[in-house]
Formats: C-alpha cells, structure tokens, sequence
C-alpha cells in the first residue's frame, strides 16, 4: 500500500503542492511540469493549444510566465481575447492541473526586459528568425536565423506572457481513491473546495 500523502485529504497542502509542482517546473529542466501545453482560443473561435516552457511561478502574484515571439499566433490571439489554459501533468507525482487565467503580453517593457536579461545567448536566435513564426515557406529551409553581434536583437519581438491565475483545478490519482480539488483564487487568497474526480 502506497503511503498516503500529507495533501491527499487537506485542501491547504494540496494548494501548496501544486505551486511546488510548479516551482520545480520551473527550475527543473527534467520535470514533466516544465512544458505545459498552453490553450488559447483561435481568431476564428476554435481552440489551439501547444506546449511552452514554463519560466517563472509566483504563488504570491500569483501568475505563470512563459515566453513568445511578438510575431506568433498565439500573440494576436491573447490580444482579443486574454483567456488562457495552462494543463500540466506529472505521471510520477500523479498529479494534473488544470490552471484558468487571464494573459497580460508584455513587449520592450520592464518585464520583457527583466526577462529578456535571463535568457541565453542560444534562445535569443529563435526571436530573430526570419520570416516570422508560422510564415508559410515554399521549401523546408526557406527560413534564416541571424546572429548578429548585437546580443539585443531579437528583444524588439521577444514577448512574455504572463498569466494571471483565476482558477487551478487539482486532481491526484491514487489506488485508493482519486482526489480532486478547485481553487478559485482572488486578491484575498483562494477559496477550496472538493470536487468529484
Ligand atoms: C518542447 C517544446 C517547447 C516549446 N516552448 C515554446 C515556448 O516556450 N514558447 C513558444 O512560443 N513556443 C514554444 N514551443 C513551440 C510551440 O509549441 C508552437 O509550436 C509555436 O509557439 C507556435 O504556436 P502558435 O502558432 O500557436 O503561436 C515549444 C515547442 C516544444 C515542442
């Protein structure tokens, strides 16, 4: 019989794995919670998602970052409408979350630049890509990746999205019998409760 976790019946503990998860994701290259496939809705209203690398967590914003390029699809999306899905599972811890929020884009701002400031030399070369992301080419290769002298270029379209959390919805498998939780978070903390796996 697995040992049973100190968060498996408390919602306070719960919360705080979860944004431990997320921490680790953060700083852990290997953790499953690293890339989480990131859902936006589409122009045409349909949904699109794709994986990101999560970068920042702050529990007490409390918001998640991740970065983008000014010029890709997901960008424009935000931009009419701020919604956002972040979904990360870890099948080692068995742990989901499903995070609800809300996108702020920031470009040649403080945080941008905060942000800019941490990345390496070799994720700078995918902001100066030419044509911009999701450009339709007539031959596999049609596309150049500059490396100027200039460490900067590539800040004008280096995006962050930082997305502020509304909701975190948490579900732990477990033999003898699954969890799930939802948090709804607002500006006072976060308000628990139990939902049926
Ligand atoms: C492992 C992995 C990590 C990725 N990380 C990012 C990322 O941090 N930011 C990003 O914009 N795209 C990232 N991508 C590419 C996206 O999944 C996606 O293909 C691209 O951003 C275009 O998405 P869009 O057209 O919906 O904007 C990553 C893809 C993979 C497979």
């Amino acid at each position: 019989m697995t040992e049973i976790p100190d968060f498996y019946n408390d919602l306070d503990s719960a919360y705080a794995e979860a944004w431990r998860l997320l921490d680790d994701g953060v700083t852990n290259v290997r953790a499953p919670f690293h890339l989480p496939a990131v859902a936006t809705i589409g122009t045409d209203g349909a949904p699109r998602v794709r994986t990101v690398v999560l970068r920042q967590a702050d529990r007490a914003g409390p918001w998640l970052q991740f970065h983008t390029d000014r010029r890709a699809s997901k960008v424009a999306e935000l931009q009419a409408d701020p919604r956002i899905a972040l979904h990360f599972y870890d099948r080692a811890a068995k742990v989901q979350l499903r995070v609800r929020a809300r996108a702020d884009v920031h470009g040649m701002d403080a945080v941008a630049r905060g942000a800019w400031d941490q990345t390496r030399a070799f994720s700078r070369v995918c902001y100066r890509i030419d044509p911009g992301p999701g450009t339709p080419l007539n031959v596999p290769d049609g596309y150049a990746e500059p490396e100027p002298d200039d460490p900067d270029v590539g800040f004008e379209t280096f995006r962050v999205v930082r997305a502020h959390v509304q909701e975190i919805e948490w579900l732990y498998l477990a033999g003898q019998g699954h969890r799930r939780a939802r948090f709804q978070l607002s500006a006072d903390g976060y308000e628990a409760s139990w939902l049926t796996p």
